[in-house]
């Protein structure tokens, strides 16, 4: 077995199967693990534990875990564990369509918080004692430190508070990574924080490696496979059209003298649309642009090796098998201009608010009055989480909502008279678009923001019916403010339960 990627002789003495290793591993406990977006998650330990879960179950025993990430991970990880029937709860995102499947049907508790809550929460104590570690990192050198590897996420606190750890090394992984993360050791529990001397979105401000107390670790794995490298899809019409209304907002924004010419610090969800905007940015004119975000995916890799992004300050990846072999090829090149950060710092509203980020971020729907669902169909079936959207919804200097106006063939409007679930409030929400339009609602009461949101955003086969409502509601409802006919208000989406479409 190849054990060149671990320079310290004690490390090298652990090297084990992921079978040998995933045998730590103990019913009931809580296990946390590496991973953010696809990226940098741990790769055979969790198969081989599901194996060993499978086994167990077939034997008439109990096996379940508690599972702890920095985001969502991967078929191999979530999928494997999830399929295996070996997860009793799941914190704090996700996107694989087993665990998704699992959660709606009542089998999986699933608690969907803030990304930067998450590794305050566990150090707080409110998810009790952290068994098991399971990182993944590029190397290990010879003081024992870990270099991480293509995420950070919440692996510092799992690295300090777990019982016990275990180390995959992935040689997939670009050894030349080294250099590219800062991990922050300077924050501390209440009330003994202090400010985070972090003032621009390319500061460096802790170490390149991952600290870990050798006599914690218990194994350690070699491995060779690549982060999930979700396919690229090509921008869509509607994507493409949803862009262009952004960024010429942008642009107007600049023209006011209410940005610079080089924006604000740009957050960036995943997904097409998105993807679309970093592509519209491109050819947009704009040069010198900044990002501090939580993921970077194809099109920022794009901005930043043409020099319209001068730099991007992340916790993970999001990239597709192309945009990480361009990645790997040129390591070099973006260890100069990518910073990745541990996720409470990648995603801390301290920070967000200081540097007046930029969010735009996907939404499920959205409502009259500017309160959006991010999260839930129909009120209650999660599709991924909130993930970061909260933390650059509340703090940045600007949030943005991204959608097409449909969806489901048509037979769902994004706009709604009520949401069925609410991430963003209103009074968190800037900007909403879809490919019909731009809201802005910064300065409008609900009634106003109504009207715009209508106009500008619903799609033409829902106009009416959402005037109708907001009439009648101004007519027969309990009040002005903001004007609702409780008894119809999820009427929409009953009716989209009931027959499939929302249309009457
Ligand atoms: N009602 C019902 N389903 C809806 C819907 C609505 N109003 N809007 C979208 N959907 C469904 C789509 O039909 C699609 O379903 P499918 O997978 O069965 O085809 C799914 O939601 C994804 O929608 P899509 O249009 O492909 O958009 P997306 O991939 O950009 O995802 C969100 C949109 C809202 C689900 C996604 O942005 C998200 O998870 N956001 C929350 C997390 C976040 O913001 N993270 C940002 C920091 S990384």
């Amino acid at each position: 077995m190849s054990v060149a990627r671990i320079h310290n002789a004690r490390m090298r003495d652990l090297v084990v199967s992921a079978e040998a290793a995933a045998a730590f591993i103990g019913p009931g406990e809580t296990v946390a693990m590496s991973g953010f977006t696809g990226s940098g998650y741990p790769k055979a330990v969790p198969m081989a534990l599901a194996q060993r879960i499978e086994a167990s179950h077939q034997a008439g025993q109990e096996f379940k875990i508690n599972l702890l990430t920095g985001a969502s991970t991967a078929p191999e990880l979530d999928g494997a564990l999830a399929k295996a029937e070996g997860l009793a709860l799941r914190m704090p995102f996700q996107t694989d369509p087993d665990a998704r499947k699992r959660i709606n049907s009542g089998e999986l508790d699933y608690i969907d918080i803030h990304l930067s809550h998450v590794a305050q929460h566990v150090w707080f104590g409110f998810y009790g004692d952290i068994d098991t570690a399971v990182v993944e990192v590029s190397s290990i050198l010879e003081d024992g430190s870990l270099v991480p590897a293509t995420s950070v996420g919440n692996n510092k606190t799992w690295l300090d508070l777990a019982k016990k750890v275990i180390i995959e090394v992935n040689e997939w992984q670009p050894e030349d990574i080294l250099g590219m993360h800062d991990v922050y050791y300077g924050t501390a529990l209440p009330p003994h924080r202090k400010p985070i001397p972090l003032v621009n979105a390319d500061d460096r401000i802790g170490q390149h490696t991952l600290k870990v107390d050798p006599s914690k670790v218990v194994a350690v794995v070699y491995t060779n496979a690549p982060d999930r490298n979700s396919p690229f899809k090509p921008a869509d019409a509607d994507s493409k059209q949803i862009a262009t209304y952004l960024i010429d907002f942008l642009k107007h924004e600049v023209s006011k003298g209410r940005l610079p010419h080089n924006l604000l610090p740009l957050q960036s969800g995943v997904g097409n649309i998105p993807n679309a905007v970093l592509a519209g940015l491109a050819e947009s004119g704009f040069r010198g642009l900044t990002a501090f975000t939580e993921v970077i995916q194809d099109g920022m890799l794009d901005l930043l090796k043409s020099g319209v992004l001068e730099y991007a300050s992340c916790t993970g990846f999001a990239l597709s098998p192309e945009a990480n072999e361009e990645f790997k090829r040129n390591i070099k090149f973006y260890r100069e201009r990518i910073i990745m950060r541990t996720q409470e710092i990648s995603n801390h509203p301290e920070l967000v608010r200081r540097l007046g980020c930029i969010g735009m971020n996907g939404m499920i729907e959205a409502d009259l009055y500017g309160n959006v669902n991010s999260t839930h169909v129909m009120g209650s079936r999660i599709m991924n989480g909130i993930g970061g959207s909260g933390d650059f919804t509340r703090n940045g200097f600007l949030s943005t909502f991204l959608s097409p106006s449909l969806a489901k063939g048509g037979d769902i409007s994004a706009i709604v008279p009520m949401v069925s679930h609410v991430d963003h409030t209103e009074h968190d929400v800037s900007i909403i678009v879809t490919e019909q339009g731009l809201a802005d609602l910064r300065g409008l009461a609900p009634r106003k923001r109504a009207r715009v949101i209508i106009d500008k955003c619903a799609h033409p086969s829902f106009r009416d019916a959402l005037n109708d409502y907001f009439e009648r509601a101004q007519r027969d409802g309990y009040g002005m403010h903001t004007p609702h006919l409780l008894p119809e208000a999820l009427s929409w989406h009953q009716r989209y339960i009931d027959t499939g479409s929302m249309k009457k």
